[in-house]
């Protein structure tokens, strides 16, 4: 992934190409941050990706609306993208112990906000998982939260999900709280 990364900022700036820590500040070379972006996943994708997940790409996990800590719509909907699917699935939150490796670069976990006969209300909350140095201290997970109107509210290191996903405890299994078996399709 690198490497496809780097070949992308090679094409315009041959010194900044190596080595992450090498000094950025040199004449020309603000062009870092934006150089590789064809090649790499962003908050764009994500938001294409929302516009038409329940017809294609991404499976319903939860059987019927649960409530949740959420608390913004009555009831949600988990949906997760083909990338991520077997992964998240094997993350039981029941079990107290259980872990999971990083998940790939790409997946895309939707949380569907619902009314309380379950019918989806235009809400959302999204995490994605961005390239490694996003945000390396909490997982390099982009976060999402998109109101009734389909609007997104706030977006990308968002310090208040964060904070209550690590409050649940939920690093062991990188971030992700996961399906009760029982309430799955
Ligand atoms: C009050 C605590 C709290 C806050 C704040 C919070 N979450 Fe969560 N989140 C949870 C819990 C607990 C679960 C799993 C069970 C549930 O829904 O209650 C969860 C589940 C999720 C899921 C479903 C995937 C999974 O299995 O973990 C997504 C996606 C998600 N949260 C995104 C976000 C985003 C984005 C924000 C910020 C806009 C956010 N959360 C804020 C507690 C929180």
């Amino acid at each position: 992934m690198k490497n496809r990364f780097y070949l992308g900022l090679l094409g315009g700036a041959l010194l900044v190409g190596c080595g992450d820590d090498a000094g950025s500040g040199g004449a020309g070379g603000g062009s870092g941050g934006s150089g590789g972006q064809a090649a790499s996943f962003a908050e764009a994708d994500v938001i294409e990706a929302f516009q038409s997940f329940e017809s294609s790409g991404f499976t319903r996990v939860t059987k019927d609306a649960a409530t949740s800590q959420h608390g913004a719509s009555e009831r949600v909907i988990v949906w997760v993208n083909d990338a991520a699917l077997e992964q998240y699935l094997a993350i039981d939150p029941e079990d107290p112990e259980g872990t999971s490796e990083a998940f790939p670069v790409g997946t895309i976990l939707i949380k569907q906000g619902a009314n309380e006969a379950g019918e989806p209300d235009g809400a959302a909350t999204v995490m994605a998982k961005f390239e490694s140095g996003f945000n390396a201290e909490a997982g390099d997970w982009w976060w999402g939260r998109f109101t009734t109107a389909g609007e997104l509210a706030d977006s990308g290191v968002v310090g208040f999900c964060i904070s209550c996903h690590e409050s649940n405890g939920l690093q062991r299994t990188d971030y992700l709280a996961g399906t009760p078996t029982a309430n799955r399709l």
